[in-house]
C-alpha cells in the first residue's frame, strides 16, 4: 500500500528517494512522484504507473535538491493518474504534501476550502492537507501542519515541506511513519525497508505526534508543541535479508528459506522439554481467547483456535478484523486478544486491537515487524524473528505464526500442569529439517503446475487443523495466479462446492493420516466418481489414495498439530509455479498490497 519517503541532508536529495521508493515498491502502488526543494523553488515529477516510469523520464535529470519527499500510491480516492499521484500542492505551489491513509471529513473539509477560494485539482482526499496547510500559514510550516491535523479527522502519516522552509514536517496518527537518523542527513519513511542502507538508528512516531525535521536535527513534539522524549531504537534486520540471493522472486526465496525462519521464531523457546516464552501479565485469570487477523494471518489464527482450544484447553473464537471492529463484541475484562500480524501495521486488526483494549481485555501480538505499531501498542508478544518478508503473498510469515502459536498453545498447557506428551516437543525441533524434506518435492510440483496452469478453478479441501491450510492453498493461488480457488472442509463440498465438479476441476486435497483419514478419502471418492482430477497432499500414499489421485504429493510425517506447516509448504510452490507459468509478476500481483494500512 502508499509509501513515503522523504530526505534532507547534505546531497542530492533524488537518488536517496527514487532508491527509497524502490525499496517501498513491494508494499504494491500505481503511481508514484517525487517533489524537491532548491533554491527555494518546488521542483516535482509524477507518474502513473511503476517508478521505472519516472526514472525514464528525462525531466528527472534535472530535478536535484538537499530537500525532497516521495510517495508511491494505491489507488483509494481516484483512478491512479498523474493528477491523483502524491505529492500534491496548495494553490501557489509553495506547499507539497505526500500522505498514507484517509481522511474521513474530506468531503466537509473540501466544501469549505472551495467556498473560500481553493483551488482543488485531484479527486483524492490528500490534496486537502496541502490546502489547510497554505490557509493557516503564517511564515511558520510546523504551526499551519499541526492547525490543519485538528482539523481533521481519519488517518495520516503525513509529510510536508514548504519552498521558504528547510525542513521536512512529519505526522502520524494511524499510519507508520519512522525517522532515519543519519550523519548530518535525515530520512522519514512509512517502513523501515526504505531507511535499512542509510541508517539502522530510527525513532519510531506514535500517534499524534509530529517531527520537524531538518539536516542534523530534529524534534518530536504532539500537536499541542509540547517536546517529547522520544528513544532513538535500532533496525536488527540487514540490507543482505532484503535480497533476492539468486532467487527469481522472493516469493520463491521466502519459501525456501522456511526451514531458517521457522528456527527463528522458535530458537531459545524450548529448553529442557518447556516451553519458554515471556508473557508479560498474568495469563492464569484467562477464561476466554479471541483472535483477530487479516488474510494469511486469519488463517494462521483459525489453526490457533484448534491448538489453543485443544493444546491449552482454553474456549478461543476467531474474528476478521475487520468485522470484529464494528460488531460491538462482547468483550470482558478474563479475555485475551492475540492480534496476528505479519507487517504489524494492519489498519483493520490494529483498530480490532484497540477495541479490545478498550474493553481492558489483556492483548497479545504475534507480529513479525519489530517496533510496528501493533507490537507497541498490545501488552505482551511473540515476535516471529522471520525476517523481512517482501513477496505480498505471505508464506514464510505464516508458517512462523504457525509455529508461534504451537509455542504458545504448549506453554498455556504447560502452564495449567496439563500433561503433555513430549513427542509433540520432539517433533518441533525436528519441524525444521522436515522443511528442508517437504521443500524437494518442488520439482514435481512444477510439473502439476504445468498440467493445471490453465484451469479456471480450484478447489482445496481439507478437514480439522488442516481445513484452514485448504483456506490458504486457495488464498495463495488466487492472489498471485488470478485463477479462482475456493477452500472448503472437506465434508462442507457436498453442500454445494459438488455440483462445479467435472473433468475440468483440479481438487487439492489436504490428507495426513490421523483420525480423519478414511473420511477424507471417502470424499476423494465423491470427487473422483464425478471425474474431478485429485492431487492429494498426504504423508501416506496408500493404495486408497493411489486409486483416485490423479498426482500425490508425498510430505513427510509429522504430528498432526504441526502437521500444518508441512502441508501448506507444497501449496505455495503449487501457487508460486502456476503464477509463474502464467508470467504473472509473483512478487507484486495486480490490485494487493503488502500491507493494509487503511481500512
Ligand atoms: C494483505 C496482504 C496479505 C496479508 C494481509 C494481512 O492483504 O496482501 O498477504 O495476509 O494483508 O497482513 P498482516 O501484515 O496483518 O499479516
Amino acid at each position: 500500500m502508499c509509501g513515503i519517503i522523504g530526505y534532507i541532508g547534505q546531497k542530492n536529495s533524488t537518488p536517496f528517494l527514487i532508491e527509497g521508493l524502490k525499496k517501498l515498491e513491494y508494499r504494491g502502488y500505481d503511481s508514484a512522484g517525487l517533489c524537491v526543494l532548491k533554491n527555494k523553488k518546488l521542483y516535482t515529477l509524477k507518474k502513473k504507473g511503476k517508478i521505472a516510469e519516472l526514472e525514464k523520464d528525462q525531466r528527472l535529470k534535472n530535478i536535484s535538491g538537499l530537500i525532497g519527499i516521495a510517495h508511491t500510491r494505491w489507488a483509494t480516492h481516484g483512478e491512479p493518474n498523474e493528477r491523483n499521484a502524491h505529492p500534491h500542492f496548495d494553490c501557489h505551489k509553495n506547499i507539497a504534501i505526500a500522505h498514507n491513509g484517509i481522511i474521513e471529513n474530506h468531503t466537509a473539509l473540501k466544501k469549505i476550502l472551495t467556498k473560500e477560494g481553493h483551488r482543488i485539482i485531484s479527486q483524492t482526499d490528500s490534496e486537502i492537507f496541502a490546502h489547510l496547510i497554505e490557509k493557516f500559514y503564517q511564515g511558520n510550516l510546523e504551526k499551519a501542519v499541526s492547525q490543519t491535523l485538528k482539523l481533521v479527522d481519519g488517518s495520516y502519516g503525513l509529510v510536508v515541506i514548504h519552498q521558504q522552509e528547510n525542513k521536512i514536517i512529519a505526522a502520524r496518527k494511524g499510519s507508520p511513519l519512522i525517522i532515519g537518523v543519519g550523519q548530518n542527513e535525515m530520512l522519514v519513511a512509512s517502513d523501515t525497508a526504505a531507511l535499512l542502507a542509510h541508517t539502522k538508528k530510527v525513532i519510531y512516531l506514535d500517534d499524534e505526534e509530529m517531527a520537524i525535521i531538518s539536516k542534523d536535527k530534529y524534534s518530536i513534539k504532539n500537536l499541542d508543541g509540547q517536546r517529547l522524549n522520544k528513544q532513538i531504537e535500532e533496525i536488527k534486520w540487514t540490507v543482505a535479508q532484503m535480497e533476492k540471493k539468486g532467487f527469481k522472486h522472493f516469493m520463491l526465496k521466502e519459501i525456501f528459506e522456511q526451514p531458517q525462519s521457522v528456527t527463528e521464531t522458535i530458537r531459545g523457546r524450548i529448553k529442557n522439554n518447556k516451553i519458554k516464552i515471556s508473557i508479560g501479565f498474568n495469563l492464569e485469570s484467562i477464561e476466554r481467547i479471541i483472535i483477530t487477523a487479516c488474510g494469511t494471518s486469519w488463517h494462521a489464527a483459525l489453526i490457533g483456535k484448534y491448538l489453543l482450544e485443544q493444546l491449552a484447553q482454553i474456549p478461543t473464537e476467531v474474528d476478521y478484523a475487520s468485522e470484529f471492529r464494528y460488531r460491538q463484541p462482547l468483550i470482558r475484562k478474563n479475555n485475551l486478544m492475540i492480534a496476528i500480524s505479519q507487517s504489524g501495521e494492519t489498519a483493520d486488526t490494529l483498530a480490532a486491537l484497540r477495541e479490545a483494549k478498550k474493553n481492558q481485555a489483556k492483548t497479545l501480538g504475534i507480529i513479525n515487524v519489530v517496533g510496528s505499531t501493533i507490537s507497541r501498542e498490545v501488552d505482551s508478544g511473540i515476535y516471529l524473528y522471520a525476517g523481512p518478508e517482501i513477496g505480498v503473498a505471505s508464506t514464510k510469515a505464516f508458517t512462523s505464526q504457525v509455529s508461534a502459536l504451537i509455542l504458545l498453545s504448549l506453554y498455556l498447557r504447560q502452564k495449567q500442569n496439563l500433561p503433555l506428551d513430549k513427542k509433540i516437543l520432539v517433533d518441533l525441533k525436528k519441524i525444521p529439517e522436515k522443511i528442508k524434506e517437504v521443500l524437494q518435492v518442488d520439482r514435481q510440483i512444477k510439473k502439476i503446475a504445468f498440467a493445471f496452469k490453465d484451469a479456471r478453478n480450484f478447489l482445496y479441501l481439507g478437514r480439522g487443523i488442516n481445513f484452514p491450510v485448504a483456506l490458504e492453498g486457495a488464498l495463495k493461488l488466487k492472489e498471485i495466479s488470478y485463477i479462482h480457488a475456493e477452500g472448503y472442509p472437506a465434508a462442507e463440498m457436498k453442500h454445494g462446492p459438488i455440483a462445479l465438479i467435472d473433468s475440468q476441476m483440479p481438487v487439492v486435497f489436504i490428507a495426513p493420516k490421523n483420525a480423519l483419514s478414511s473420511k477424507i478419502i471417502s470424499n476423494m471418492q465423491e470427487v473422483k466418481a464425478r471425474a474431478g482430477k485429485i492431487i492429494a497432499v498426504t504423508d501416506y500414499p496408500d493404495k486408497e489414495i493411489k486409486k483416485v489421485a490423479e498426482y500425490i504429493i508425498k510430505v513427510p510425517s509429522i504430528n498432526n498439530y504441526l502437521s500444518p506447516i508441512i502441508n501448506s509448504i507444497p501449496l505455495q510452490l503449487l501457487a508460486y509455479h502456476i503464477a509463474d507459468l502464467k508470467n504473472i509478476n509473483v512478487d507484486k500481483p495486480r490490485n494487493l498490497a503488502k500491507s493494509v494500512t487503511v481500512e
